[in-house]
Order: C-alpha cells, then structure tokens, then sequence
C-alpha cells in the first residue's frame, strides 16, 4: 500500500469519557449522574453493569497517563464529569472535585501531552435531571457557571476547550427514544433538549472566551447519510430530512447563523418551537475555533411512504426507510465504510468553510481475542481487525486533507476499553485492554502499531 505522510504538527491521540473510565463514583464528594440512575435502572444497561468502577481511571491515572506516553500520544482527549465539580449542578464548586483533574492535567503536561477537555460527555448531574435536566432552560445556563468553574481552575494550563460531546446523542437517545439516560421517549421533550443543548454550548463557550480561553469549540457526530439508490427522487428526499434531523439541525445554527427552514417546520409539526428565544440563535452562531468530529460509519435510507422510520429521528415514520447495515460489521453491528469519513470531512469542509477540524473520536468494538491467557490478564491481544478499520479511516483521513480540507489531528476512540453505554462492558473499544477483575492493562497489537503511525507520521 501507498506509504502516507500526514501535515507537520498532525495532532495524534486518544480520547475516553469520565463515565466510562473514572469509577470512584461515591468518592470525593461525587453525587450521581442521570447515568448513574439509568444504568441502575433494570433493564436499561447490558446486565445491569454500572460505571460505579469502570476502569479505576480515578486511581489510576498517573499509570494510565504513563502508558500514553510509552506509547507516544501527543494529545488526550478527557471529559469532566460535571457531578464531581458541582454535585447538585448548581452552587460553588467542590474543590476536591476539581483536584482530580488538575492532577491529571498536571500529569500530562510533565509528559508532553497536551490536553483536550470536554466538559459534557453525557453525565449531567441528576439533580438537574430531577428538574428536567435538558427540557429545562436553565439547564443551559447553570452549563455556563459550571464550565466557568472548571476554566478557572485548569485554564491556565489547557488550551483546548470543547463544551458539548454529541448532543445528538444526549437529544435523540436521552429523550426520543431513550436508550440513553435520562431515558425518555417524547419527541417534543428531544427537539426542546436539542436546542437547550445548543443554547448551552453558546453561553458556555461566550463564558469561556470572556475568562481568557484561546481555542473553544464543540463535537458533533455527524452522519455521512447515503441514498440507497443515488437515482431515486424519493431516497434523496429522504437523505434530506435525515441530514436535517441529524446534522444541519446542529450545524446550521453552529457555523451557518441559525436553524434552517426546512428542519424548523419539520419540527413545528412536533412542537411549537417556544422555546427558541430571541437572541438565542445568535448566540449560538458565535464563532468557534475548532469542530470536533465523531464518525464511526453511515445510514443508508430510502424514502418510502411506509417507511417504518426511527425513533431517534421524531417525524420520520411513513416517509423513511432506514436500511439495515450491511458488509463488514464490527461488534457494535455498525458498518466499516471509511470512504464515508472522506465524504463526511469534504462536505463540512464545503459548507460550512473556516472552520478547523479536528477528528475526536473514530474506532471500533471488536471481540478481541486474547492471546495465551495469563492469571492476571491476557498476555497479548491480537486485534487486526481494529488496525485493518483504524488504517482505513486513517487513509480515508489522509484523502480528505489531501482534497484540502483543514483537519488538524486524529483521536482514536478509545485509549482503554471502557462502561460502552446502553452496551455495558461488553464492547471493547480500547486500544490498551483491560481486564475488569484486576485492572490490568495490556496494550493491544493496535496499540503497538498505533504507537508506530505517531513516531513515522504516517502509514
Ligand atoms: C460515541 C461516544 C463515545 C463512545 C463511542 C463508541 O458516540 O461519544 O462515548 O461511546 O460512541
């Protein structure tokens, strides 16, 4: 294969999320997230698992951080975990809250690793759920305050500040079709929490720019959504709803000045849009340095009058068919396409231009399979399925740039096998295994060859 070279000062790293590494939930003075809630409600996670231990990341981290660097990771991508900081949401902050991530950033910076903050990676804290967590307003701002905390204690050493991870996510999954927590189903409640997300994400990040922050941006996890039949009027008609729920719903407002027609009557149809105040979309429209993409595959649809539709998309029931994926598929059922990820860069790159890219997630969940077995942990796991998905979107990645498109860096998700959501533990994401009995870690073969992409800069 063609030897790549990527641009001078590529960023490359790893990315987890506090919910699905950091365990010590009890710990610190740590109140419950809606996640906490959910994943004790039966039925809700794979066998009931919790994020209660997760990865012992809590304890664990100067090892953690150490691995990182012996394996030549430049940039971490973490989240804050909100009800450390503030464990009713609201109030002054808890200083042994922000401790933990003034010693990790501190860890990171004596190992030459820069760090990348998220401040919601979906664990809001369930005092703010009880109050509709976000269906209500002030959700948003209370955001704000928090984010306002955590830059006054670690601004002076973080450069990169992301405010949101996939608020689709926390929209769709958290209120339509509630496989996420809070786990609610109504389609009004998930376009309100859309737009409180966004609002959100603009007081948020007009907070940080005005106590000094230099790069201030947001992850989205925009679809790369294909017409089952590019010659079919109908599939295309259903691509453009799709993309409209999807990502000009979140874009739009983010880089283009506000939400787009055709998706603000779609949503009308749903609920009066009240909620949208004057002065908000203008907020959000304030420009930001930095677009943090997750792409893990496409959706392929077709539009047909008996289209059976998503929940996690309000409104697309008698008018969109969602085709099952199909090909090579990893554990997490989705397809391996990376030509996708191309598409993806080019057209946000097209359309909405200026603004750098950055990759903050891209990975997938195999059934590694491990070596010969030690006591303690596998002595190796050899994942050539990963590296084979990683190479791909690597290249896919190379293309884009290669077309023009300004991407800055690439995170793989993820550094440690981690708590995969609704999935529980089942699903290994990591390039570092982990054995959950004893926290051991053991560098997967993708870890090794991951390690190599860094030091030649290319594949
Ligand atoms: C993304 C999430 C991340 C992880 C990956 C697999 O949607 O941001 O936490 O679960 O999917």
């Amino acid at each position: 294969m063609k030897e790549l070279r990527f641009p001078e000062h590529f960023l490359w790293g790893a990315a987890t999320a506090a919910y699905q590494i950091e365990g010590a939930a009890r710990d610190d003075g740590r109140a419950p997230s809606i996640w906490d809630t959910f994943s004790r409600t039966p039925g809700k996670v794979y066998q009931g698992h919790t994020g209660d231990v997760a990865c012992d990341h809590y304890y664990r981290y100067a090892d953690d951080v150490a691995l990182m660097a012996e394996l030549g990771l430049r940039a971490y991508r973490f989240s804050v975990a909100w009800p450390r900081i503030q464990p009713d949401g609201t109030g002054p902050a808890n200083p042994r809250g922000l401790d933990f991530y003034d010693r990790l950033t501190d860890t990171l910076l004596d190992r030459g690793i820069d760090p990348i903050v998220t401040l919601y990676h979906w664990d809001l804290p369930q005092a703010l759920g009880d109050r509709g967590g976000w269906t209500n307003r002030d959700t948003a701002e209370h955001f704000a305050t928090y984010a306002t905390a955590v830059y006054a204690r670690l601004g002076d050493r973080i450069d990169v500040w992301t405010t949101l991870n996939e608020p689709w996510c926390s929209a769709y999954l958290g209120y339509a079709n509630g496989v996420h927590a809070p786990g609610e189903r109504d389609a009004a409640a998930a376009f309100t929490a859309v737009h409180h997300l966004l609002l959100g994400h603009g007081l948020a990040a007009r907070a940080l720019r005005a106590a000094g922050a230099r790069s201030v941006g947001v992850t989205l996890n925009p679809a790369d959504v294909r017409p089952a039949d590019p010659q079919s009027a109908a599939d295309a008609a259903a691509v453009r709803l799709v993309d409209g729920l999807h990502n000009r719903i979140f874009l739009d407002p983010l880089l283009a000045g506000g939400y787009p027609d055709d998706v603000r009557e779609h949503v009308s149809r749903i609920v009066e849009p009240t909620f949208i105040r004057d002065g908000d979309e203008k907020l959000i429209a304030a420009p930001i340095d930095l677009l943090g993409i997750n792409y893990y595959a496409p959706s392929y649809v077709a539009g047909r009058p008996d289209g059976a539709g998503n929940d996690a998309y309000p409104g697309t029931e008698g008018a969109v068919h969602f085709l099952p994926p199909a090909g090579p598929l990893t554990d997490m059922g989705w397809m391996i396409e990376p030509a996708g990820l191309t598409r993806l860069l080019e057209r946000i790159a097209a359309d909405y231009p200026g603004v750098p890219l950055l990759i903050t997630e891209n990975g997938a969940a195999f059934p590694d399979k491990a070596g010969a077995d030690s006591p303690d942990g596998p002595a190796q796991v050899i994942d050539t399925d990963r590296i084979a998905y990683l190479d791909g979107h690597l290249r896919a990645a190379h293309e884009a740039i290669s077309r023009g498109v300004d991407l800055r860096g690439y995170l793989v998700w993820s550094f440690l096998d981690n708590f995969e959501w609704a999935e529980g533990y089942r699903k290994r994401f990591g390039i570092v295994h982990v054995d959950y009995l004893t926290q051991r870690r053991t560098p997967k073969a993708s870890a090794r060859w991951y390690q190599e992409v860094i030091s030649r800069n290319g594949l």
